[in-house]
């Protein structure tokens, strides 16, 4: 037999060789974790998990949370669950990823209306504020969420999230405004970025106006601040520009240490 022949040989059942063991390892079934190229097994130790019990007081009580209402059964929630877990471990310390057993927890599915399954939501301040839609991929999950802690202002629509609101432990501003797009938002959104430890909403809605006492004959765009641990509500009375609505924050962002605390 020619020598080149015979190198050819040993060449192609080696490669035939890898194929076999690479058709039939077992690695082959797992995903892998590009980032530490283990396999990816669903190691949710970064996943909260949450009950009827403790779910308004973690969420109240924790700037960003995302909330997976899962059904261990569903396809689509076990597609989710391993790649959320890691979007959790990637988020760790800017937003908690927490999960709930709605099949279990059937209050806490009717409250959040969690038809679906999986059915993500995202918080800011303990105000439901969107739902995660997109890909059941850690990179799409990711990458959504941090659009959303990204956004300065977060805009409040329902009676029912004016209520989260009043639950949550953040010290907060609302703006009741015309609209939420144009100049007024922009200067709030602007002022939000230099207070960014209190959390800034707005509202168009009335009824939600009236809940946080905004009376009827207001002036529109109006501000209020409300100090959570003194629980002290604090009216804006200045001109609607970033800086005044700054100054105001951080003057009123604190508890008063007196009774002489600046209202402007
Ligand atoms: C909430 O309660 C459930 C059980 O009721 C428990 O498994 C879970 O660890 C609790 N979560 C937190 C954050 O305390």
């Amino acid at each position: 037999m020619p020598r080149a022949t015979k190198v050819f040989l040993i060449l192609y059942t080696i490669v035939l060789l890898l194929i076999t063991i690479h058709w039939f390892s077992p690695f082959y079934l797992l995903n892998f974790d590009q980032e530490n190229s283990l396999p990816q097994l669903t190691d949710e130790k970064d996943v909260v998990i949450l009950s009827e019990k403790n779910f308004s007081h973690v969420v109240a009580n924790n700037r960003y949370v995302m909330v997976d209402f899962c059904a261990p059964w569903s396809y689509y929630s076990q597609q989710l669950a391993p790649e959320y877990a890691l979007a959790a471990r990637q988020l760790k310390g800017k937003v908690m990823l927490a999960k709930v057993n709605a099949y279990e927890e059937r209050g806490l599915k009717r409250k959040y209306r969690a038809q679906g399954h999986p059915n993500v939501y995202f918080f800011a301040g303990g105000v439901k504020m969107d739902s995660y839609t997109n890909a059941r991929k850690r990179d799409a999950i990711v990458k959504w969420t941090k659009t959303k802690i990204a956004l300065g202002v977060y805009t409040i629509t329902s009676i029912e999230q004016a209520e989260q609101l009043l639950m949550a432990q953040f010290t907060t501003v609302l703006a009741f405004m015309d609209s939420v797009q144009g100049q007024d938002s922009e200067e709030l959104a602007a002022a939000s970025k230099m207070n960014t430890d209190v959390l800034f909403y707005q509202t168009t809605a009335v009824d939600v106006a009236k809940a946080f006492q905004f009376d009827q004959e207001i002036k529109i765009p109006a501000l209020i601040l409300l100090e959570k641990e003194s629980q002290h509500l604090s009216h804006f009375y200045g001109p609607f520009t970033k800086y005044a609505i700054a100054n105001f924050v951080s003057v009123n962002k604190l508890p008063p240490e007196s009774d002489d605390h600046i209202d402007y």
